[in-house]
């Protein structure tokens, strides 16, 4: 059953954590849904699971997802739980130990981590990969891309202002401006 903001938002409100949407794609103009709707996959990969609202929202739409991270992060089970979102696989490769995140620890993990996620896409079979991950470095998000790109359509978040390494990436690979999002199809 597809899952749209307001549902997210009111679930949310009733346990008293809507803090929990900062940082996510899914916004109450539902694009990600509308992108993803229209696109009609099968099997997604999403890299960047954080809390795991996009994930909800993937799930609702295609067959099955597999969401990675670089980082445990403790809210996503609860709320694939609270969405009863069952059709979801959720990989990531290491403990929190630190009791604030910034930019630069989420950097460290990607350079240290990245790889061994983008080896365990390589043996997955999808036809759709959001890429929501490290948003700070060039090299990263080319490397994610081509662990990815062999599925054909890649959709791409925070193609913003913020994010300017986002944005070259998306721009030299010939991508489709979407508002805040990217699209790429082969
Ligand atoms: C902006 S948040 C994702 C938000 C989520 N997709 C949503 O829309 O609800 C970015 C996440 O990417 C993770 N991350 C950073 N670098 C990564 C990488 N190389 N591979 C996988 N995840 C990564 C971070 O730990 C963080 O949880």
């Amino acid at each position: 059953m597809i899952i749209e903001y307001k549902e997210i938002l009111d679930k949310l409100t009733d346990i008293n954590k809507i803090d929990l949407l900062e940082s996510s794609a899914v916004e109450n103009n539902n694009r990600l849904l509308r992108y993803i709707k229209r696109l009609h996959p099968k099997v997604a990969v999403e890299i960047g699971t954080y809390r795991a609202i996009s994930t909800v929202v993937l799930a609702s739409v295609c067959d099955f997802v597999y969401t990675f991270d670089v980082l445990y992060q403790s809210y996503a089970e609860s709320i694939l739980e609270l969405f009863k979102t069952e059709n979801v696989k959720y990989i990531y490769k290491c403990k929190n130990e630190y009791p604030e995140i910034i930019e630069q620890d989420y950097i460290d993990l990607s350079l240290m981590y990245g790889d061994e996620i983008r080896d365990e896409i390589s043996t997955l079979d999808f036809d759709l990969a959001f890429i929501d991950g490290c948003h700070g470095v060039y090299k990263e998000v080319k490397k994610d891309f081509e662990a990815v790109e062999k599925c054909g359509t890649v959709l791409f978040h925070d193609y913003r202002d913020k994010f300017p390494e986002i944005i070259k990436f998306c721009n030299s690979i010939g991508c489709e401006p979407l508002g805040e999002f990217a699209l790429w199809q082969k």
